[in-house]
Protein backbone atom coordinates (compact mmCIF):
# COMPACT_ATOMS: atom_id res chain seq x y z
CA UNK A 1 0.00 0.00 0.00
CA UNK A 2 1.21 3.73 -0.85
CA UNK A 3 1.68 5.50 1.93
CA UNK A 4 -0.05 8.81 2.18
CA UNK A 5 1.36 12.22 2.70
CA UNK A 6 0.46 16.06 3.40
CA UNK A 7 2.69 17.94 2.02
CA UNK A 8 0.80 20.32 -0.07
CA UNK A 9 -2.95 20.82 -0.47
CA UNK A 10 -2.56 19.10 -3.65
CA UNK A 11 -2.14 15.45 -2.14
CA UNK A 12 -5.92 15.45 -1.28
CA UNK A 13 -8.43 15.39 -4.01
CA UNK A 14 -10.99 18.36 -2.95
CA UNK A 15 -13.80 15.93 -1.96
CA UNK A 16 -10.98 14.69 0.60
CA UNK A 17 -10.39 17.79 1.58
CA UNK A 18 -13.90 19.09 2.38
CA UNK A 19 -14.42 15.75 4.14
CA UNK A 20 -11.06 16.94 6.35
CA UNK A 21 -12.86 20.04 6.89
CA UNK A 22 -16.42 18.44 7.98
CA UNK A 23 -14.42 16.13 10.51
CA UNK A 24 -12.58 18.76 11.53
CA UNK A 25 -15.93 20.23 12.95
CA UNK A 26 -17.29 16.85 13.84
CA UNK A 27 -13.66 16.36 16.59
CA UNK A 28 -14.25 19.95 17.88
CA UNK A 29 -17.89 19.24 18.79
CA UNK A 30 -16.67 16.26 20.44
CA UNK A 31 -14.01 17.57 22.42
CA UNK A 32 -16.55 20.50 23.28
CA UNK A 33 -18.59 17.90 25.11
CA UNK A 34 -16.12 16.69 27.01
CA UNK A 35 -15.90 12.89 25.34
CA UNK A 36 -13.05 10.85 25.01
CA UNK A 37 -12.29 9.46 21.57
CA UNK A 38 -8.97 7.60 21.61
CA UNK A 39 -8.86 5.81 18.18
CA UNK A 40 -4.96 6.05 18.03
CA UNK A 41 -3.80 4.73 21.30
CA UNK A 42 -0.13 3.50 21.07
CA UNK A 43 0.41 5.54 17.95
CA UNK A 44 3.09 8.30 18.43
CA UNK A 45 3.82 10.92 16.05
CA UNK A 46 7.37 12.58 15.57
CA UNK A 47 8.07 16.35 15.11
CA UNK A 48 11.34 17.69 13.62
CA UNK A 49 11.15 21.92 13.91
CA UNK A 50 13.76 23.19 12.33
CA UNK A 51 11.94 26.77 13.00
CA UNK A 52 10.03 28.17 16.27
CA UNK A 53 6.56 27.54 16.66
CA UNK A 54 3.54 28.15 19.08
CA UNK A 55 0.53 27.17 17.33
CA UNK A 56 1.80 23.73 15.31
CA UNK A 57 3.84 22.10 17.88
CA UNK A 58 1.09 22.54 20.64
CA UNK A 59 -1.67 21.74 18.48
CA UNK A 60 -0.27 18.69 17.32
CA UNK A 61 1.03 17.90 20.71
CA UNK A 62 -2.49 18.39 22.29
CA UNK A 63 -4.59 16.64 19.08
CA UNK A 64 -2.14 13.93 19.68
CA UNK A 65 -2.92 13.29 23.32
CA UNK A 66 -6.23 14.05 22.79
CA UNK A 67 -6.71 11.21 20.26
CA UNK A 68 -4.74 8.49 22.59
CA UNK A 69 -1.42 9.08 21.44
CA UNK A 70 1.84 10.77 21.59
CA UNK A 71 4.04 13.20 20.00
CA UNK A 72 7.80 13.53 20.43
CA UNK A 73 9.52 16.52 19.63
CA UNK A 74 12.69 17.13 17.87
CA UNK A 75 15.18 19.75 16.89
CA UNK A 76 18.31 19.65 14.95
CA UNK A 77 19.49 20.97 18.37
CA UNK A 78 19.39 18.28 20.63
CA UNK A 79 19.41 15.82 17.44
CA UNK A 80 21.96 14.13 15.26
CA UNK A 81 20.30 15.98 11.99
CA UNK A 82 21.89 19.13 13.53
CA UNK A 83 25.33 17.19 13.27
CA UNK A 84 24.88 16.37 9.35
CA UNK A 85 23.41 13.03 9.98
CA UNK A 86 21.67 12.73 6.21
CA UNK A 87 17.86 13.55 5.86
CA UNK A 88 17.24 10.48 4.25
CA UNK A 89 19.20 7.92 7.45
CA UNK A 90 16.48 10.41 9.63
CA UNK A 91 13.72 9.40 7.52
CA UNK A 92 14.38 5.77 7.46
CA UNK A 93 15.16 5.00 10.49
CA UNK A 94 12.58 7.90 12.37
CA UNK A 95 9.79 6.04 10.67
CA UNK A 96 10.37 2.49 11.65
CA UNK A 97 9.64 4.26 14.97
CA UNK A 98 6.82 6.61 14.70
CA UNK A 99 3.67 5.74 13.15
CA UNK A 100 3.99 9.58 11.29
CA UNK A 101 6.17 12.82 10.83
CA UNK A 102 5.75 16.45 11.20
CA UNK A 103 8.46 18.51 9.30
CA UNK A 104 8.61 22.08 9.68
CA UNK A 105 11.52 23.37 7.72
CA UNK A 106 13.57 25.66 5.64
CA UNK A 107 13.70 24.37 2.05
CA UNK A 108 10.94 22.04 0.71
CA UNK A 109 12.88 19.82 -1.22
CA UNK A 110 13.95 18.69 2.30
CA UNK A 111 10.27 17.07 2.85
CA UNK A 112 10.20 15.68 0.16
CA UNK A 113 13.75 13.99 0.10
CA UNK A 114 12.15 13.02 4.07
CA UNK A 115 8.56 11.65 2.41
CA UNK A 116 10.92 9.66 -0.80
CA UNK A 117 12.52 7.28 2.27
CA UNK A 118 9.45 7.66 4.69
CA UNK A 119 7.11 4.25 5.62
CA UNK A 120 4.73 6.58 7.60
CA UNK A 121 2.74 9.59 5.94
CA UNK A 122 4.93 12.86 6.51
CA UNK A 123 3.22 16.25 7.51
CA UNK A 124 4.26 19.11 6.39
CA UNK A 125 4.31 21.52 9.13
CA UNK A 126 5.51 24.49 7.22
CA UNK A 127 8.30 24.75 4.80
CA UNK A 128 9.81 27.83 3.02
CA UNK A 129 7.31 27.60 -0.06
CA UNK A 130 3.72 26.17 1.83
CA UNK A 131 2.07 25.66 5.29
CA UNK A 132 -0.97 23.35 3.93
CA UNK A 133 -2.31 22.28 7.59
CA UNK A 134 -2.79 26.07 8.61
CA UNK A 135 -4.92 26.23 5.35
CA UNK A 136 -6.99 23.46 6.68
CA UNK A 137 -7.59 25.70 9.97
CA UNK A 138 -8.66 28.82 7.80
CA UNK A 139 -10.71 26.88 5.29
CA UNK A 140 -12.90 24.86 8.61
CA UNK A 141 -12.79 28.72 10.12
CA UNK A 142 -14.97 30.02 7.37
CA UNK A 143 -16.95 26.84 6.95
CA UNK A 144 -18.01 27.62 10.93
CA UNK A 145 -18.36 31.67 10.49
CA UNK A 146 -20.05 31.47 6.73
CA UNK A 147 -20.41 28.23 5.34
CA UNK A 148 -18.89 27.34 1.97
CA UNK A 149 -16.16 29.54 0.60
CA UNK A 150 -16.98 28.22 -3.37
CA UNK A 151 -16.91 31.31 -5.67
CA UNK A 152 -16.62 33.26 -2.81
CA UNK A 153 -13.44 36.62 -3.10
CA UNK A 154 -10.82 35.73 -0.81
CA UNK A 155 -8.09 38.89 -0.83
CA UNK A 156 -3.92 38.43 0.17
CA UNK A 157 -2.64 41.31 1.42
CA UNK A 158 1.30 41.35 1.97
CA UNK A 159 3.46 39.03 1.26
CA UNK A 160 3.70 36.39 -1.46
CA UNK A 161 5.60 34.00 1.10
CA UNK A 162 4.42 30.12 2.12
CA UNK A 163 0.95 31.12 3.68
CA UNK A 164 0.10 32.95 0.22
CA UNK A 165 0.99 30.23 -2.19
CA UNK A 166 -1.08 27.65 -0.24
CA UNK A 167 -4.01 29.93 -0.35
CA UNK A 168 -3.76 29.95 -4.19
CA UNK A 169 -3.72 25.74 -4.07
CA UNK A 170 -6.70 26.58 -1.87
CA UNK A 171 -8.22 28.40 -4.32
CA UNK A 172 -7.27 25.91 -6.86
CA UNK A 173 -8.66 22.94 -4.51
CA UNK A 174 -11.69 24.60 -2.90
CA UNK A 175 -12.86 26.77 -5.74
CA UNK A 176 -13.06 30.48 -5.18
CA UNK A 177 -11.94 33.70 -6.53
CA UNK A 178 -8.05 35.13 -4.77
CA UNK A 179 -7.02 38.44 -5.30
CA UNK A 180 -3.49 38.94 -4.33
CA UNK A 181 -2.12 42.41 -3.70
CA UNK A 182 1.34 42.29 -2.57
CA UNK A 183 4.04 44.69 -3.23
CA UNK A 184 6.20 44.89 -6.31
CA UNK A 185 9.49 42.28 -5.83
CA UNK A 186 7.16 40.22 -3.39
CA UNK A 187 5.03 38.44 -5.84
CA UNK A 188 3.97 34.81 -5.27
CA UNK A 189 6.22 32.18 -6.59
CA UNK A 190 5.10 32.29 -10.57
CA UNK A 191 5.24 28.38 -10.85
CA UNK A 192 1.64 28.33 -8.67
CA UNK A 193 0.08 31.33 -9.90
CA UNK A 194 0.42 29.59 -13.25
CA UNK A 195 -1.02 26.26 -12.17
CA UNK A 196 -4.09 28.24 -10.64
CA UNK A 197 -4.84 29.91 -14.30
CA UNK A 198 -7.98 33.08 -13.58
CA UNK A 199 -8.67 31.94 -10.16
CA UNK A 200 -5.77 33.98 -9.14
CA UNK A 201 -5.69 37.91 -9.57
CA UNK A 202 -2.31 39.72 -9.00
CA UNK A 203 -2.77 43.31 -7.78
CA UNK A 204 -0.66 45.69 -6.20
CA UNK A 205 -3.25 48.18 -4.88
CA UNK A 206 -4.56 46.86 -1.43
CA UNK A 207 -7.82 48.96 -1.59
CA UNK A 208 -8.93 47.66 -4.67
CA UNK A 209 -7.97 44.28 -4.14
CA UNK A 210 -10.53 44.36 -1.25
CA UNK A 211 -13.41 45.76 -2.99
CA UNK A 212 -16.29 42.84 -2.60
CA UNK A 213 -14.23 40.91 -0.20
CA UNK A 214 -15.46 37.70 2.32
CA UNK A 215 -12.24 36.52 3.07
CA UNK A 216 -9.13 38.97 3.61
CA UNK A 217 -6.14 37.60 5.10
CA UNK A 218 -2.39 38.74 5.54
CA UNK A 219 0.70 37.33 7.72
CA UNK A 220 3.80 38.71 8.75
CA UNK A 221 6.12 40.77 6.33
CA UNK A 222 9.09 38.80 7.08
CA UNK A 223 8.98 35.41 7.44
CA UNK A 224 11.29 33.25 9.55
CA UNK A 225 15.06 32.67 7.98
CA UNK A 226 14.52 36.31 6.18
CA UNK A 227 15.34 37.84 9.43
CA UNK A 228 18.14 40.35 7.94
CA UNK A 229 15.39 41.51 5.52
CA UNK A 230 13.47 42.99 8.18
CA UNK A 231 14.27 46.93 8.28
CA UNK A 232 14.11 46.69 3.83
CA UNK A 233 10.33 44.73 3.84
CA UNK A 234 9.36 47.67 6.36
CA UNK A 235 9.46 50.12 4.04
CA UNK A 236 8.00 48.49 0.77
CA UNK A 237 5.07 46.85 2.39
CA UNK A 238 3.98 50.11 4.62
CA UNK A 239 0.92 50.77 1.89
CA UNK A 240 0.03 47.25 2.87
CA UNK A 241 -1.08 47.35 6.50
CA UNK A 242 -4.62 45.97 7.07
CA UNK A 243 -6.53 48.16 9.08
CA UNK A 244 -11.00 48.14 10.10
CA UNK A 245 -10.90 50.92 7.16
CA UNK A 246 -9.50 48.82 4.61
CA UNK A 247 -12.22 45.66 5.44
CA UNK A 248 -15.06 49.02 5.18
CA UNK A 249 -14.33 48.51 1.07
CA UNK A 250 -15.32 44.57 2.01
CA UNK A 251 -18.36 42.76 1.32
CA UNK A 252 -20.37 43.51 4.77
CA UNK A 253 -19.95 39.70 5.44
CA UNK A 254 -15.95 40.05 5.26
CA UNK A 255 -14.09 37.99 7.85
CA UNK A 256 -10.18 38.83 8.83
CA UNK A 257 -7.96 35.82 8.82
CA UNK A 258 -3.77 35.82 10.08
CA UNK A 259 -2.21 32.91 10.95
CA UNK A 260 -0.12 34.27 13.73
CA UNK A 261 2.12 35.45 15.25
CA UNK A 262 1.07 39.34 14.65
CA UNK A 263 3.10 42.35 14.55
CA UNK A 264 0.48 44.82 15.66
CA UNK A 265 1.67 47.86 13.47
CA UNK A 266 3.29 46.19 10.97
CA UNK A 267 1.12 43.93 8.81
CA UNK A 268 -1.94 44.95 10.94
CA UNK A 269 -3.03 47.01 13.06
CA UNK A 270 -4.02 46.59 16.25
CA UNK A 271 -8.08 48.08 16.37
CA UNK A 272 -8.21 45.47 13.42
CA UNK A 273 -7.03 42.38 15.69
CA UNK A 274 -9.88 43.06 17.99
CA UNK A 275 -12.31 43.89 15.42
CA UNK A 276 -15.80 42.24 15.77
CA UNK A 277 -15.08 41.17 11.89
CA UNK A 278 -11.77 39.36 12.98
CA UNK A 279 -11.62 35.51 13.72
CA UNK A 280 -7.61 35.10 14.38
CA UNK A 281 -8.78 33.23 17.62
CA UNK A 282 -10.85 30.93 16.42
CA UNK A 283 -8.74 30.26 13.56
CA UNK A 284 -6.06 29.33 15.96
CA UNK A 285 -8.04 27.14 17.59
CA UNK A 286 -9.22 25.59 14.66
CA UNK A 287 -5.58 23.90 14.03
CA UNK A 288 -5.92 21.85 16.53
CA UNK A 289 -9.05 19.88 15.32
CA UNK A 290 -8.12 20.61 11.85
CA UNK A 291 -4.99 18.76 12.28
CA UNK A 292 -6.65 16.15 14.25
CA UNK A 293 -9.33 15.11 11.26
CA UNK A 294 -5.82 14.93 8.97
CA UNK A 295 -3.62 12.45 11.38
CA UNK A 296 -7.15 10.47 11.83
CA UNK A 297 -7.26 10.32 7.98
CA UNK A 298 -3.78 9.60 7.62
CA UNK A 299 -3.31 6.91 9.99
CA UNK A 300 -6.78 5.16 10.04
CA UNK A 301 -8.91 5.25 6.86
N1 LIG B 1 0.50 29.82 12.43
C1 LIG B 1 1.52 29.05 12.85
O1 LIG B 1 1.94 28.12 12.16
O2 LIG B 1 2.02 29.39 14.06
P1 LIG B 1 3.34 28.84 14.75
O3 LIG B 1 4.52 29.39 13.99
O4 LIG B 1 3.27 29.34 16.15
O5 LIG B 1 3.33 27.32 14.69
N1 LIG C 1 5.05 33.17 6.74
C1 LIG C 1 5.29 32.90 8.13
C2 LIG C 1 4.24 32.02 8.71
C3 LIG C 1 4.41 31.74 10.20
C4 LIG C 1 3.36 30.79 10.71
C5 LIG C 1 6.67 32.28 8.28
O1 LIG C 1 7.03 31.43 7.45
O2 LIG C 1 7.41 32.65 9.19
Amino acid sequence: MTVRHFLSLMDCTPAELAGLLKRGIELKSLHQQGVIYEPLKNRVLGMIFEKASTRTRVSFEAGMIQLGGQAIFLSPRDTQLGRGEPIEDSARVLSRMCDAVMIRTFAHSTLDTFAAQSQVPVINGLSDDLHPCQLLADMQTFLEHRGSIKDKVVVWIGDGNNMCNSYIQAAMQFDFQLRIACPEGYDPDPAFLEQAGGRVTLLRDPNEAVAGAHLVCTDVWASMGQEEEAQARMQSFAPYQVTPAMLDRADESVIFMHCLPAHRGEEVSAALMEDPRSVVWDQAENRLHAQKALVEFLLID
